[in-house]
């Protein structure tokens, strides 16, 4: 296993081209691509063929230290979800996206804050990052609680995406949320 980081309770590792089924089943969940896609799974062809190779060609890009990774409960192994803290593809490598999707039967115990916290450590003491941000939909108050317990903070709205136009609560547009690391340090004191 090509570990990347442990936490508590969680291991973070990275993908590989045999975890195409893993990718399959979390996206064929209605209540996971809620706000996503509206509840709609990802078609497993493009999970095969474009999302799992676009993943593990950033490793390449990364240098292996940033990108999206897949996360298992150390206490016996179980698939929970992945995280990913990622540079946009034209962006500067000090600037990272956060972000998360977990299994359901592991939501609400804390995973996706824990997971992140540790990828936020990583980044701003490892890897030189200078900025996180992350963003989802105004009505995914999960997600936005996670940023807030992160210590991150509101700093702008904005539509969603097109393709996101028919997503239950797309009316009410997205959020972005940012934490640099200085107030990362700041808040660790
Ligand atoms: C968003 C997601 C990652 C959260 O994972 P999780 O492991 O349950 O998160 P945590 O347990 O660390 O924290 C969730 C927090 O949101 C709160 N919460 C959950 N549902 C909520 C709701 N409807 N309204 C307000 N707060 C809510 C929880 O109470 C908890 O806060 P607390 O610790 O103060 O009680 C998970 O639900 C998920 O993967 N969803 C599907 C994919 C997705 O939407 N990803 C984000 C896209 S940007």
């Amino acid at each position: 296993m090509d570990m990347y980081l442990e936490t508590e309770r969680l291991s973070l590792r990275r993908f590989t081209a045999a975890d195409a089924e893993l990718l399959i089943e979390l996206d064929s969940d209605p209540a996971v691509m809620r706000y996503l896609t509206g509840g709609e799974a990802t078609a497993p062809e493009t999970v095969r063929e474009r999302h799992l190779p676009y993943i593990i060609a950033g490793y390449e890009k990364w240098d292996g230290e940033l990108g999206l990774f897949a996360a298992h409960e150390r206490d016996g192994g179980a698939f929970v979800g992945w995280f990913c803290l990622r540079p946009e593809t034209d962006g500067p490598r000090e600037e990272a996206e956060l972000g998360y999707r977990l299994r359901q039967a592991s939501w609400g115990r804390g995973y996706a804050t824990e997971g992140s916290q540790a990828l936020l450590h990583k980044g701003f003491t490892g890897l030189g990052l200078r900025m996180a941000w992350a963003a989802t939909m105004t009505v995914n108050h999960s997600s936005r609680r996670v940023m807030e317990k992160l210590g991150m903070t509101f700093v702008d709205t904005a539509p969603v995406p097109p393709d996101m136009g028919r997503v239950e609560g797309a009316e009410h547009g997205g959020v972005r949320y940012e934490i640099t690391k200085e107030q990362w340090e700041r808040a660790r004191i």
